[in-house]
């Protein structure tokens, strides 16, 4: 999978890129993350990117021709063809119109839908993706209305700049590409990868400061490891995130063991 990043601090990217899994998966070719400094589109010979909001107000804009030229001499021209669907792929800027090789372009922004697992999984079906990360107090509205295909905030409150929400999609997207993490399995067992949150793990040693290890763990017994473990997602996301256990898939044994934490909070 390709990342194309676009941003004014490009040198807050590599330190990440270059540890651990990320860097694996680099390495290997699963991954392709590929960073672009906006300010070397800036045309001015101080290669200005920002500038004063019309209309006056504090803070400064991000300029629209430097993220324009960027993301267009990186992708190709666009709009590419009218034939293909409207919402994301109408403004198409790779000038490769078929849904499958359409890049979509996405501003990190407090202001667009908050990112999730699922948004994950919907992302990583694309082989690329562009990542525009927006600093200063915003961007000029045209690069809204006119170069991107998607806004992404990672929540509901405000950084100083797009960077590290970027870095928290390319983590988030690349850890499901299959090969990325060691364990064929693992980004099935994560925390709201099923709707549920995880149940705790535990490792050498089995007594820290008196404190054990669940007994079922050391057992051997993996059927009734693997309901334990259930269970323990099922209390877990009950007690800590209800939002999630009420659109989460559960099977009718999910609902029985439910109703016996919840009977069983009743009765303490
Ligand atoms: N830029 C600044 N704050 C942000 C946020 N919460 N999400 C995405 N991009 C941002």
């Amino acid at each position: 999978m390709e990342f194309d990043v676009f941003t004014l601090l490009p040198e807050v990217f590599l330190p990440y890129l270059n540890s651990s899994i990320l860097h694996r998966a680099r390495q290997r070719g699963l991954i392709d993350v590929r960073i672009h400094n906006i300010r070397d589109w800036a045309a001015d010979k101080h290669h200005v990117t920002d500038d004063e909001p019309y209309g006056g107000g504090g803070g400064m804009v991000m300029k629209v021709e430097p993220v324009f030229a960027a993301v267009e001499s990186v992708l190709g021209p666009f709009p590419c063809g009218d034939d293909i669907d409207r919402l994301t792929l109408s403004r198409c800027p790779t000038g490769r119109a078929t849904p499958e090789a359409c890049c979509p372009v996405i501003l990190l922004t407090p202001q667009g839908r908050v990112f999730s697992q699922k948004i994950a999984m919907e992302l990583v079906q694309h082989p690329r993706l562009a990542l525009i990360c927006g600093r200063y107090e915003g961007v000029d509205e045209r690069i809204r209305e006119h170069l991107v295909t998607d806004e992404i905030s990672i929540g509901d409150y405000v950084l100083t700049g797009g960077e590290l929400p970027a870095l928290i999609l390319i983590d988030a997207i690349s850890r499901l590409i299959p090969g990325v993490l060691g364990d064929p399995d693992g980004a099935m067992d994560d925390s709201h990868a099923a709707g549920l949150l995880e149940y705790p793990h535990y490792t050498r040693p089995p007594e820290y400061r008196g404190w054990g290890v669940p007994e079922i763990l050391l057992s051997g017994d993996h059927a009734k490891i693997e309901k334990w473990r259930r269970e323990q997602s099922l209390r877990r996301t009950l007690k800590r995130r209800l939002d999630l256990l009420e659109s989460a898939p559960l099977s009718e044994t999910d609902r029985k063991v439910l109703k016996k934490i919840q009977e069983e909070g009743e009765n303490s």
